[in-house]
């Protein structure tokens, strides 16, 4: 079989008709009536956290229990080290065809990996989006990073966004009534992976999605993208279009956080609409538990009043459940409560 090239390519060859494969079937379309316009997701102020921290964990385990999504703005990572990502990363999908091709691959625990939707030999609908991603383990800066590109600009990108995670991850752990450590102890020796999301310019955008409706299996996203939107969250039936706001990261609870705080915290389906004429650019870092973390919920969450309500799992077979057997995320370790 010809591998697929992703849809960049499909793009630059001037494309005007979307191919059959990325044609969803009505029921997985965008329903226009079911999207609510121009929501203004809960804003988190890092500044807030040094005058009062107290507040500031109250008012983030709030937008993380009820929506499970929020923006975060003086984050402190300085907009030069964000736009030169942005430049390093659009290089990248600027690559000839065949340099990006070396680095395709299905799977999904190899270092370096560039596809087009997510496992298009499985997949009878696919998504419209090119993708890298990279795997920053602990000790991992040294690989040649982005194929040597940005690499001086990647690792401060990275050790920033790590130190905004675990800033994150300690007032969560007080929001939960628990040590600021208790959450990173249960990451253990945290994995870190980039991933960079390209949605060009779609001929037919209202056939197809960017991206399937999902919850991130992981930790903590933090994600960056530019101002084009189509990055939408869901409660109930209502899907709710996030506007972007200049230079802030959005940051999401994953299915481990909603696991270890025993449903408290909120891993929120999420999904990508494209766009006909615009380019869509997203940098997303997963900040996931060591593979081998069992992650379940908290033991001090857990009294009779309070019982369990996932299952524990080893992170590397929730997260191979989730990719080879299709198991739905979170929902595979739900446990039935009478
Ligand atoms: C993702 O959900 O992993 C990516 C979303 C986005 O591109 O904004
Ligand atoms: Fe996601």
């Amino acid at each position: 079989d010809v591998l697929p090239k992703g849809v960049k390519a499909l793009m630059d060859n001037g494309l005007v008709t979307i191919p059959g494969r990325y044609v969803k079937p009505p029921s997985h379309r965008a329903v226009k009536h079911l999207i609510v316009p121009g929501v203004e997701i809960p804003v988190i102020d890092m500044a807030a956290l040094e005058s009062d921290r107290e507040k500031f964990v109250q008012t983030l385990c709030k937008a993380s229990s009820e929506w499970g999504i929020f923006q975060v703005i003086n984050h402190g990572i300085p907009v030069a080290t964000m736009q030169g990502m942005v430049h390093g990363v659009l290089e990248l999908f600027d690559l000839p065809i065949e340099e990006k091709m070396k680095y395709y691959t299905e799977e999904v625990f190899v270092p370096v990996r560039y596809c087009t939707s997510m496992t298009p030999s499985q997949e009878t609908h696919m998504e419209w989006h090119d993708h890298f991603q990279h795997y920053f383990s602990s000790g991992f800066h040294e690989i040649a990073w982005f194929l040597g590109y940005c690499r001086r600009l990647a690792s401060s990108y990275v050790s920033s966004v790590r130190h905004l995670s675990q800033t994150l991850m300690s007032a969560l752990s007080e929001g939960l009534g628990l040590d600021s450590n208790c959450l990173a102890k249960s990451f253990g020796d945290s994995e870190m992976i980039l991933r960079s999301n390209y949605y060009p310019p779609c001929p037919n955008p209202d056939l197809a999605l960017g991206m399937n409706g999902h919850t991130d299996s992981g930790g903590l996203t933090i994600l960056f993208e530019d101002q084009v939107g189509g990055l939408q969250a869901r409660k109930g039936d209502l899907w709710y279009d996030l506007k972007p706001i200049k230079n802030a990261f959005i940051v999401n609870i994953a299915d481990q956080l909603e696991i270890l705080s025993n449903g408290k915290y909120k891993s929120i389906e999420h999904r990508v609409l494209v766009q006909p004429d615009q380019t869509r650019l997203s940098i997303v870092a997963f900040c996931n538990p060591s593979r081998d973390a069992v992650i379940g919920p908290l033991p001090e969450l857990i009294d009779e009043q309070n019982p369990p309500l996932y299952k524990s799992t080893l992170y590397q077979e929730h997260i191979t459940n989730v990719y080879t057997k299709y198991l739905d995320g979170k929902h595979s370790q739900k446990l039935q409560i009478n």
